[in-house]
């Protein structure tokens, strides 16, 4: 149970759960196209296990008791993502009418049950065709991801009670192109400085497609890291302020105020798309909302190799079961700074949650919402406008290069029946929420 209630939050703060396409779907055919993580993963040594999107919790099938649980958790709202090539298989061109209808079942499900989608147009699943063609190295990505956006404004975006652009755009760039740890897999600085703008470039002109077809309520989700030195030394200090500047600044300054971080800009250089300065407008264009998703803090040393300006250290704070560090004060810390330094926009915390080894009784896991939780109320307290909280995941899920050996769900799923069992922590949540819808 936790320790406060739900009116201390407001009485127009959403709570929700959130999900991503790839990591719950399933439903591969149906028109489906290939995906970057249906290669990335099928090729040997990516993925723990050598685990696969390909059934994953079948909510492609099953989303109608899906939908049930989060109704009778007392959630408000439902953070999913369309994916791609379900909608676009070749990512650009003809239309999958199966995505179509799947999309329009899921997003009236919702709404029959009284919750509010908040939709995600792009959580990683590029079409694996748009990878042949550069993917997020190519400039291109900016027109194609704009008539993906077109489309989904289209048929769905009436209904929608928000739309993010993008999910996680350092993942998608640096996570993805520099440490090579997600599809589609590369170690290259260049591909990485491409990727960094293009992302944010694509988000703009989808924003602009969005607006053009009357899609109300826009934002973009960033995933944001309370940057720590491992020391006082100013070698740490600095290597701190480095990681700071390529986590969370270069993406944060550039959507929010059109400007990246000068060391950030030394340091990618040449490699960085030419004239990128005159797409900074687009990058820039005015949100309605932020999303910030976050799990833990980043905590920064000197490197002795030539030429790494940082290094990230483990702390030793309590971990989850992934190895990240639980703490709570750097949601705090965050959610404020971004709002004294960055906008007055609404703020949301599209994700946040723990890793817990399998079971359904996680205590951990629901004093890691507790204290979270409190944190929110904190950085309210301090005059963040912070408007909702989504906790990820509804269901245990696919989690990208770790498989299916990583739990970060309210509701257990086994895997061979898939069937679905609410863990203590849901029951925390539904504590909290009921009576209240
Ligand atoms: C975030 C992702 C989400 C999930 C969580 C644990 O970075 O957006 O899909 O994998 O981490």
């Amino acid at each position: 149970m936790f320790s406060f209630d739900r009116r201390d939050f407001g009485s127009d703060f959403t709570f929700g759960v959130a999900t991503a396409a790839y990591q719950i779907e399933g439903g591969q055919g149906h028109g489906r196209g290939s995906s970057i993580w249906d290669t990335f993963s099928a090729t040997p040594g990516n993925v723990h296990n050598g685990d696969t999107g390909l059934n994953a919790c079948n909510h492609y099938e099953l989303w109608p008791q899906d939908l049930d649980l989060i109704r009778d958790g007392g959630f408000d709202a439902y953070r999913f993502s369309f994916a791609w090539p379900r909608l676009i298989p070749e990512g650009t061109g003809a239309v999958n009418q199966a995505g179509l209808d799947f999309y329009d079942r899921l997003i009236d499900g919702m709404l029959e049950r009284g919750l509010k989608p908040y939709a995600t147009l792009y959580h990683w699943d590029l079409p694996s065709t748009l990878q042949d063609r550069g993917g997020w190295m190519n400039r291109d990505i900016a027109s194609w991801f704009a008539d993906y956006a077109t489309l989904v404004a289209r048929k769905f975006g009436d209904r929608l009670q928000a739309t993010a652009t993008i999910n996680e755009p350092w993942c998608v760039a640096f996570l993805s192109h520099f440490l090579g740890i997600h599809a589609p897999g590369y170690r290259d600085l260049r591909a990485a400085a491409r990727a960094m703008h293009h992302v944010l470039f694509a988000h703009g002109t989808a924003v602009d497609a969005l607006r053009a077809e009357g899609t109300k309520n826009l934002g973009i989700v960033l995933n944001l890291e309370k940057s720590e030195p491992a020391s006082d030394s100013e070698a740490d200090k600095a290597a701190c302020n480095f990681g700071d500047a390529l986590f969370n600044r270069w993406y944060l300054g550039g959507v929010l105020k059109g400007q990246y971080p000068d060391e950030m800009t030394e340091w990618l250089g040449p490699h960085l798309p030419t004239n990128y300065q005159d797409d900074m407008a687009v990058v820039s264009r005015p949100l309605d909302w932020l999303g910030i998703n976050y799990y833990t803090r980043g905590l920064y040393k000197a490197s002795s190799e030539p030429g790494r300006p940082a290094e990230m250290v483990k702390g030793p704070l309590e971990k989850t079961d992934i190895g990240w560090e639980i703490y709570p004060q750097g949601l705090t810390d965050l959610l404020v700074r971004v709002s004294n330094d960055y906008t007055k926009l609404p703020l949301y915390v599209t994700e946040n949650g723990m890793a817990e080894v399998e079971g359904d009784n996680d205590p951990r896991r629901t004093k890691y919402y507790e204290d979270h939780l409190k944190a929110v109320l904190a950085a309210k307290a301090q005059g963040a406008d912070v408007r909702g909280y989504f906790a990820w995941s509804l269901l245990d899920n696919y989690e990208w290069a770790e498989g299916y050996n990583k739990r970060f769900g309210l509701v257990h799923v086994d895997y061979q029946t898939q069937k679905r069992t609410p863990k203590a922590s849901f029951r925390a949540f539904q504590g909290l929420l009921h009576n209240s819808r």
